[in-house]
């Protein structure tokens, strides 16, 4: 095992056990709650709530509306562990420590991760506050993934039947959650850039024309983190603006924050679904 892994290891073990001691439970599911959808924490029945900064290895969390602690307890009667608030590559972390607590909430038991984000939609058909379930995503950030231990690098076709990053199962309750429900889902393609800015009107074009529906600055490392962990992956993406790049207008992060707050009772109807399926 190389160094780094072995050290990156050590760090996995280390927040573990420091959580460990603090929770009886054993999470089955992990939750990452993205911009403007950390309130879906609060229908938790906590058993822990820490916050990043307590626990060994991992940064505290700075981006707007994130507030950057795990919450562990019991929704719908399942184990799970929510993170309020995650780690932007734009934030200046290392893509190693922004996909570090994926890691350990997979070490912690957890095998189904569903993660969230607010997303600048680039698909004409999408309005803001709609819930687009990711299927597939472009990746842009051109960032190399943390060797994990006794995770091989192994080039691996990443879209084809049997080894696909997005479960089609879980994919499946999320489109039953929106007819239950009577809102619409859409499913398609995220492509994720490193930020800070939002995009101009010519990279919100490429975005459309290279196949995204939407473009945002998160999920991607988190997710192939959790496909080499062999975790069913879940990933739901609120849209929070929709580019028009002929007619521009100007977003907001405060508005991405208050339009993803909208989204925010049909991705908690989402992760209903998901967990009476379990
Ligand atoms: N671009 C990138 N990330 C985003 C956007 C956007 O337009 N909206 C919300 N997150």
């Amino acid at each position: 095992m190389p160094t780094e892994s072995l050290h990156y290891a050590e760090k996995i073990d280390d927040a573990t056990n420091y959580i460990r001691q603090r929770i009886t439970s054993r999470p089955r599911v992990a939750i990452i709650l993205g911009t403007g959808l950390g309130k879906l924490a609060t229908y938790i029945k906590p058993e822990a709530t820490l916050p990043y900064g307590e626990i060994p290895h991992l940064p505290q969390s700075t981006a707007l509306s994130h507030q950057g602690q795990f919450v562990i307890g019991s929704l719908e009667g399942i184990p799970v562990i929510a993170m309020q608030g995650r780690f932007h590559l734009y934030e200046g972390y290392p893509l190693s420590d922004a996909v570090l607590p994926v890691c350990i909430m997979q070490k912690l038991g957890a095998d189904i991760l569903i993660v969230s984000n607010a997303s600048g939609g680039v698909n004409p058909q999408f309005s803001g506050g709609d819930i687009m379930v990711i299927n597939s995503h472009i990746n842009l950030m051109f960032q190399r993934q943390p060797e994990l231990a006794g995770n091989e690098v192994i080039p691996k076709s990443q879209d084809q039947p049997g080894t696909l990053i997005y479960d089609r199962e879980l994919i499946g309750l999320a489109i039953r959650a929106g007819r239950k429900h009577d809102f619409c889902i859409h499913q398609g393609c995220y492509v994720s850039l490193s930020g800070p800015n939002y995009e101009t009107r010519s990279e919100y074009r490429m975005v459309r024309k290279i196949g995204g529906d939407v473009v945002g600055m998160s999920t991607v490392p988190e997710v192939l983190t959790a496909y080499s962990l062999q975790m069913r992956v879940l990933a739901l993406s609120a849209v929070t603006n929709v580019a028009k790049p002929d007619a521009p207008s100007e977003t907001t992060a405060e508005e991405v924050v208050d339009i993803a707050r909208l989204a925010e009772p049909k991705l908690m109807a989402i992760v209903t679904e998901v967990l009476e399926a379990l």
